[in-house]
């Protein structure tokens, strides 16, 4: 990095947008109903000594995660309800999701040296030091040592209730378990039983752990789960995660720019919410380009057109997988993508064969039928129900094209 890059980052400072982290409290936008509904018929009904079990579906990078830091937060606040936040990104056995919510439970306000305490006198076992600042270091032998101890419905149970009772004593009045990133453990056939286990088991005990067990992944692993054991279907209240409105994305751009006094004119606000096209990920990319290109403070629709074209390689470069954005990226296939594009505006997933046809030149209606086999091949496109109906697969290639075509429109 050049020292007068180096100098302009520091003069801007930090950037609000994080394409790649839960968003922070002050920066959520939308989903009012689906929070709601997990306030009222979640945290409150489990603040009351109910267990209740939520799954948080949607698709990649929609705002699952966020959602649950988020209801977390406010289930907290207002409900009095211990967070614990486990990923389970890295897990595909039950030991190894035993070791992550131990390790979670162990985080939950480590910095927070009155409130960690009880966590920590009751964790000891698993703590090898911690430092002037709150930061933790974990023994991990030991934590590998015990995780397989855990990894039963009942016993996990059991550990949940030891804690609750400690924390008790402080006003805590239930547990907000969030497993995140179930993707890969989904696929085990005994994570589905566990999760029926841990329910039944907590719910027919005498005194039930009032417990909010929340798990984020994509409708489809849902669906395998209960492909692994059918009685899964009847044990989550579903909360489905959708695009936010073009209202909902300007209120976020307000409020991310404002925070480092940046203004955004009305056009250029236009320009970020069409490309962003409801998909959080999208308006964090965006927005982070717009940021960092600015020099005056005031986002105009030049800026925001710059950063759609910095966005659109951004998207590809991250999200599309290389045989499929080299295929993309084809001298051959560009026109034909941007009326594609063009012919499904943003949003959309689908489009007609016909109606992207009567748009193409001679030589492109030549090429069109390679396309669209190619693209079928590469599992870019898949056939809809509709006569001559093309449907994305991934949405993130769909927003590249999108992004691709409003380069070639404002080069
Ligand atoms: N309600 C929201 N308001 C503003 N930004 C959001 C909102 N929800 C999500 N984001 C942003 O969108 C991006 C994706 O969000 P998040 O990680 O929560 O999605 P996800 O569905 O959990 O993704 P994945 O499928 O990768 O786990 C992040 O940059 C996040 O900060
Ligand atoms: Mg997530």
């Amino acid at each position: 990095m050049s020292v007068q890059n180096e100098s302009q980052e520091l003069q801007k400072g930090a950037s609000p947008f994080n394409p790649t982290q839960p968003v922070p409290v002050e920066l959520f936008v939308g989903r009012s109903l689906e929070i709601d509904r997990i306030m009222h018929r979640g945290a409150g009904q489990v603040a009351t000594g109910k267990p209740v079990a939520i799954f948080v579906q949607g698709e990649y990078g929609i705002g699952k995660s966020s959602v649950a830091k988020f209801t977390q937060y406010y289930a907290e606040r207002d409900y009095s309800l211990w967070p614990i936040y486990a990923s389970l990104a890295e897990c595909s056995d039950l030991t190894s999701m035993a070791e992550a919510i131990l390790k979670a439970a162990l985080r939950t306000h480590a910095f927070d040296k009155a409130l960690s305490g009880i966590i920590k006198e009751f964790l000891a076992d698993y703590v090898e030091n911690i430092s002037l600042f709150g930061q933790i270091t974990i023994k991990t032998d030991a934590l590998k040592r015990d995780a397989p101890n855990l990894a039963s419905a009942a016993d996990l149970i059991d550990f949940l209730r030891s804690l609750y009772e400690r924390l008790k004593l402080t006003g805590c009045k239930g547990i907000f378990l969030v497993l995140d990133e179930i993707n890969g453990i989904a696929d085990n056939p005994k994570f589905a039983h566990f999760l029926k286990g841990f329910i039944d088991t907590n719910a027919v005990s005498k005194k039930p752990v009032p417990l909010l067990l929340m798990l984020c992944g994509v409708e489809e692993r849902r669906r395998k789960m209960i492909r692994n054991h059918e009685p899964v279907e009847r044990i989550f209240d579903i909360i489905s995660i959708n695009t936010l409105s073009p209202e909902e994305m300007a209120d976020f751009f307000t409020r991310a720019f404002d925070s480092v006094n940046m203004t955004v004119d009305p056009k250029a606000m236009d320009y970020l919410t069409l490309y962003s096209a409801g998909f959080p990920k999208i308006m964090h990319l965006l927005g982070d380009e717009a940021f960092w290109l600015d020099k005056d403070g005031k986002l105009d629709e030049e800026d925001t057109l710059r950063a759609v074209v910095l966005a659109a390689d951004e998207v590809g470069r991250r999200f599309v997988n290389e045989q499929v954005f080299n295929s993309l990226k084809s001298k051959d296939y560009h026109s034909i993508l941007a009326k594609v594009a063009k012919e499904m505006g943003p949003g959309s997933t689908s489009f007609i064969k016909s109606d992207v046809m009567s748009s193409l030149t001679e030589s492109e209606k030549k090429k069109f039928n390679n396309f669209l086999q190619r693209m079928k091949k590469l599992k870019v496109l898949r056939s809809g129900e509709r006569k001559g109906e093309y449907i994305f697969n991934m949405r993130m290639v769909q927003v590249y094209i999108w992004f691709q075509a409003g380069k070639t429109e404002h080069p």
